[in-house]
């Protein structure tokens, strides 16, 4: 598999590296816009293969979109991202066309790839890629939840006092501070739902954290993370690369799923080769339909900005 990451930034190159240590791609090609820069990422990240012990070829390329042709898989990290006490929205007008620019370059060089979204604000750039490429659906993946999983995971280790090994949880609806719906009713600690060990005010305080992960990280970094955000990219692609068939809560295009039309927002779906196989609906509790509903008003204002 040959999977190009644009953006060499922290981001971008959080992603080469953990999806070359993953082991899974035979190819990692980084582009960024600065001369040089991915070049020297890549290199830099290749005088690791023989500490880290894995066989995938990192190349860089400065803008030089052939060097990507043929890509099964390509990851936009490319834009501006926030700043402490930003919002990811603030970032729309720039990044809007980065985005756009970008993923008309990947597809002119690899037109049967898979695109996966990280640039934010993520939900409505990943709609952009849909309303501007008109490519399949199932090939246009904004990746928010499966990060947004994993900090929640976290929370929710930390309250338990466990490895996160022993937690399950999900979070969907858009990637953004106000509009993530941590499924704290559904999380489990070895399938023993997290009620039983956590009040009720526990629980809301975790669902609070995990809604600002991200701003809690720019706020302590002054700038947005990178590991596990590079950590959860790599996962979607190794289960394309794999067709695993493994569930995340991934920003996808919606035909009444959920009762929501027109949007891209966090929901499970299950991927594999051909990037979203499916769109699973599972069953929402009152309180957690209402903030999905909440949720995808927020990310369809945002989509208007984009006109
Ligand atoms: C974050 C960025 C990637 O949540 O949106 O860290």
């Amino acid at each position: 598999m040959k999977v190009t990451v644009v953006g060499a930034g922290a981001v971008g190159a959080s992603c080469a590296e953990y999806i070359a240590i993953k082991d899974f791609a035979s190819e990692v090609v980084l582009v960024d816009i600065k001369e040089g820069f991915a070049e020297g990422k890549a290199m830099d990240l290749m005088q690791t293969s023989s500490l880290n012990g894995f066989d995938t070829k990192i190349t860089g390329a400065t803008n030089d979109y052939s060097k990507t042709a043929g890509s099964d898989v390509a990851v936009i990290t490319s834009g501006i991202p926030r700043k402490p006490g930003m919002t990811r929205e603030e970032l729309i007008g720039i990044n809007a066309g980065i985005v756009k620019s970008v993923s008309s370059s990947i597809l002119e060089h690899s037109p049967e790839a898979i695109i996966i979204v990280v640039s934010n604000p993520m939900d409505t750039m990943t709609y952009l890629v849909h309303k501007s490429t008109n490519i399949p659906k199932n090939r246009i993946i904004g990746m928010g939840g499966a990060l947004d999983s994993a900090r929640f995971k976290y929370r929710l280790a930390e309250a338990l006092e466990c490895p996160t090994s022993d937690v399950d949880g999900m979070v969907i609806g858009g990637h953004s501070d106000k509009g993530m719906v941590p499924l704290i009713e559904k999380a489990t600690r070895n399938s023993v739902n997290v009620s039983e060990f956590l009040s009720s005010d526990r629980m809301d305080e975790i669902v609070q954290a995990t809604k600002v992960g991200g701003a809690t990280l720019t706020g302590l970094l002054g700038t947005s993370a990178w590991y596990a955000p590079g950590a959860a990219v790599s996962e979607l692609v190794k289960a394309i690369a794999l067709d695993s068939h493994k569930m995340f809560p991934c920003s996808a295009l919606l035909d009444g799923e959920y009762g929501l039309n027109d949007l891209c927002i966090g929901v499970p779906c299950i991927l594999g080769k051909n990037g979203i196989e499916r769109i699973v609906e599972v069953s929402l509790s009152d309180s957690e339909r209402t903030h999905l509903e909440e949720s995808a008003s927020g990310v369809t204002k945002t989509n208007g900005l984009l006109d």
